[in-house]
């Protein structure tokens, strides 16, 4: 089976944004790291990311049509900034009923009060934030379980 990791804006820039938050590790680093973890569990990686939150919808549209088919196992999705802000993700997830955990590399609800707040969390499956880069290969782990 598939897992669809989607990252949303600005994960492009991992590497060299604010490394005191977010770490060295660049979206490569993070993308070799879920090959690994999918090649634990023999499960395939899709691994995207996008600046365009309709990029993001139209992704999980698909991931909940693999998913409808059998196809896929889980979501993984670091939404970024549209986390906080994006109905549209909200009721995509709603609407395709795709399983997902929601992740964040950083602790949200140790920063600004507006990163407190997410709309994905109500129709997450389950949260991971706040351990780094390390928090997809074991989001990965979990879906593999499920
Ligand atoms: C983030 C946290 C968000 O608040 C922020 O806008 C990001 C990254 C994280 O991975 O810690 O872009 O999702």
């Amino acid at each position: 089976k598939n897992v669809s990791v989607l990252n949303g804006p600005n994960l492009n820039l991992l590497g060299t944004r604010e490394p005191a938050v977010y770490g060295a590790h660049t979206l490569a680093d993070v993308e070799a790291l879920c090959l690994q973890a999918c090649a634990r569990h023999g499960l395939v990686l899709q691994f995207r990311q996008s600046n365009h939150e309709g990029d993001l919808v139209d992704w999980l549209h698909e991931a909940g049509r693999l998913h409808a088919q059998g196809e896929l196992a889980g979501v993984v999705l670091n939404a970024g900034a549209y986390t906080h802000t994006s109905v549209a993700l909200l009721d995509a997830i709603k609407g395709t009923g795709v399983p997902l955990i929601e992740l964040h590399i950083s602790n949200v609800h140790a920063r600004e009060a507006f990163r407190h707040h997410s709309y994905i969390s109500a129709v997450a499956r389950a949260v991971i934030c706040g351990l780094g880069v390390a928090g997809y290969g074991l989001a990965i782990d979990a879906i593999a379980q499920w």
